[in-house]
């Protein structure tokens, strides 16, 4: 007689994701003008791969370090003092194969069975999927969308939802997919709880320089973060990647500034899930750092353009309920009467040739909502609301 060997059942509690069946279901489809996915249009820069390319003909195809090699890490301490004005000593940084690897290594480093974390939503759901997936609850705090569709954070709401068994709070401002920019006041107040109940500050910042007008911090370029806000020895993780500001999705790459001891731990743990990124990847990463701030700027410039169209193109619109996005390069509008977001991405696949992420895949409060990714380049864009506009008439 055999015995059935089984799957963890927190694995197989976990939905798949919904923007995939979308993306399944369309990606082979003529003419498809794909808006599901977190990234535009156009590879990465040649001067990225180029390093890249070069490093691989030089031969650096060995392990690294698990905190990343030593130039990148520099990179990114500079890139910090450049962009942000922080000094960030190197006991801080862990460069890590990805934003989504450097949010699960931290998770492992710091929630068990039994844990809770808050949540800041609607968020890009693979945060919530990694803390569930380690056997600890999530607890959703929702922003809440005024009648102009701005998005409201209530921070009672978010400390009522914490308890003895809360290990953190996560948040991403720029938000995925809201595109909710949280203030300096804001963040000030959550670190402010967080210190006094000993809790970690998750700040997911992979879209911290994709922020518009008065979302900024004040005088600089980039959105209110942590990593002008926490003090060195404050329990603040802050997440970072090269996909969204370098157009670098597929290089797999990211890194986390936070306090040594779990930099310690999470460069432990590095070893027992990728056993260090990419060797030659790492190579064009340091290049993106030290070449690329006019780059990231001429995006950004971009991408605020790309708001604009959509937003001028959607919020007119009866049905449509859309803020003007602050951030991040997502549209998360409502749509009046919309059921089933799923469904209605699916039809419009065949009908538009435009491909959408539903709401719901960000979580039962984003049903009747739609994510629309404006990073493709601004003609595509064009086109795509064009077909897009007479179906959500
Ligand atoms: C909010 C947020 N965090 C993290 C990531 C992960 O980025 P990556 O794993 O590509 O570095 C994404 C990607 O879409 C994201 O939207």
């Amino acid at each position: 007689m055999t015995k059935q060997a089984r799957i963890r059942q927190t694995i197989l509690d976990i939905p798949a994701s919904r923007i995939r069946a979308v993306y399944n279901a369309g990606h082979r489809i003529e003419g498809m003008i794909p808006l599901w996915a977190g990234e535009g249009d156009e590879p990465t820069p040649d001067f990225i791969r180029d390093a890249a390319a070069a490093a691989l003909a030089r031969g650096e195809t060995y392990y690294t370090p698990n905190r990343g090699i030593l130039p990148l890490r520099e990179a990114i301490r500079d890139y910090l003092k450049r962009a942000y004005r922080v000094d960030t000593p190197l006991d801080r940084i862990v460069a890590t194969a990805s934003g989504m690897s450097a949010l699960m290594i931290t998770l492992q480093c710091l929630l068990e069975k039994g844990d809770s974390a808050a949540v800041i939503g609607p968020i890009w759901p693979n945060g919530c999927e990694a803390i569930r997936a380690l056997g600890a609850e999530v607890r959703d705090v929702y922003l809440q969308q005024s009648e102009d569709g701005r998005w409201v954070l209530d921070l009672q709401r978010l400390f009522d939802a914490c308890d003895e068994t809360t290990r953190l709070i996560m948040l991403n401002s720029p938000g995925n997919p809201t595109g909710w920019v949280a203030s300096e006041a804001e963040l000030r107040a959550i670190l402010d709880f967080a210190r006094a109940r000993g809790i970690w500050l998750l700040s997911d910042e992979v879209y911290g320089r994709i922020v518009y007008g008065e979302a900024r911090a004040p005088g600089r370029n980039h959105a209110p973060s942590y990593y002008t806000l926490a003090e060195p020895d404050d329990a603040v993780v802050i997440v970072n990647s090269f996909s969204k500001s370098w157009s670098m999705t597929g290089w797999r790459l990211g890194w986390v500034v936070t306090r040594p001891d779990l930099a310690d731990a999470i460069e432990k743990m590095t070893e027992f899930n990728v056993s260090c990124s990419n060797a030659f990847a790492q190579w064009g990463a340091v290049t993106a750092l030290n070449e690329g701030d006019a780059y990231v700027d001429g995006l950004v410039e971009r991408y605020s353009r790309a708001a604009d169209l959509v937003y001028q193109a959607l919020a007119p619109l009866p049905r449509v309920r859309l803020g003007k996005p602050q951030g991040a390069f997502y549209a998360f509008f409502a749509l009046d009467g919309l059921q089933d977001s799923l469904q209605f991405c699916l039809d419009l696949l065949p009908k538009a040739k435009v491909g959408l992420a539903p709401g719901v895949a960000f979580g039962p409060a984003g049903e009747g909502r739609i994510r629309l990714c404006y990073a493709a380049s601004l003609p595509k864009l064009s086109q795509a609301l064009e077909r897009l506009v007479p179906h959500l008439k």
